[in-house]
């Protein structure tokens, strides 16, 4: 399996070391584009991932695309990368992101899921809150859980709660930062 991650900040980069660091998917699999190609070619050294010169080349790399900008970038970025999205299976990790809202953003010919992780994810220990109900085949439900679960303890949570299962799951780690540092 292919993995591209259109926008590689905090949260893709610690998708992308923990799936390198606990063996799930090969770093060479692993494309990424993000705003600014100079400090993105940087982290993708670092890590032996390849980076992308534009959002369209990271997006044709993969086979499964995980967009991961800013939830305000969500509808400008996939208009850019539409095309490329075709056939594909695209995850969204954006807070307040569900299925409703991410489809009309993209073409009918892909499958798509919203999930939430949490930066544990980069040491092995993440929560990723998975929306249940969405377009994927039962297939590549099996394939993401696979490559996710060694790393995420899965949890399925239906689209009405995916926002409050997603602000528990992404901040907790930052309240428990804040009470080990006091
Ligand atoms: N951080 C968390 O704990 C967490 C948890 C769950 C979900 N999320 C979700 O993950 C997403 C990313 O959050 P983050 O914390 O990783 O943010 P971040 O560190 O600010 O990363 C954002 C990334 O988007 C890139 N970017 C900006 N404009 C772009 C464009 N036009 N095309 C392609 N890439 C572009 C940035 O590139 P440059 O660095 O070059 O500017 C950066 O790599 C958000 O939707 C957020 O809701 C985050």
């Amino acid at each position: 399996m292919k993995l591209s991650f259109i926008g590689f900040g905090n949260m893709a980069g610690a998708m992308a070391q923990g799936l390198i660091e606990f063996d799930c998917l090969p770093a060479q699999n692993i494309y990424a584009s993000a705003a600014h190609f100079d400090k993105l070619e940087k982290k993708a050294d670092t890590l032996g991932i390849h980076a992308c010169q534009t959002n369209l080349e990271a997006a044709a790399a993969g086979d499964v695309v995980i967009l991961a900008v800013k939830p305000y970038m969500m509808e400008t970025v996939t208009q850019g990368i539409r095309s490329a999205l075709v056939n594909k299976t695209v995850v969204c990790i954006a807070a307040g992101f569900t299925d409703r809202k991410l489809r009309p953003l993209l073409p009918d010919d892909c499958e798509s899921l919203c999930v939430m992780p949490n930066t544990p994810i980069r040491v092995g220990q993440g929560i990723l809150v998975w929306e249940t109900g969405s377009t994927l085949s039962a297939d590549m439900e099996a394939k993401l859980a696979e490559l996710f679960g060694p790393i995420a303890l899965i949890v399925p949570v239906d689209s009405e709660h995916m926002d409050i299962a997603g602000a528990i799951a992404g901040c907790s780690p930052a309240f428990a930062a804040m009470f080990i540092e006091a």
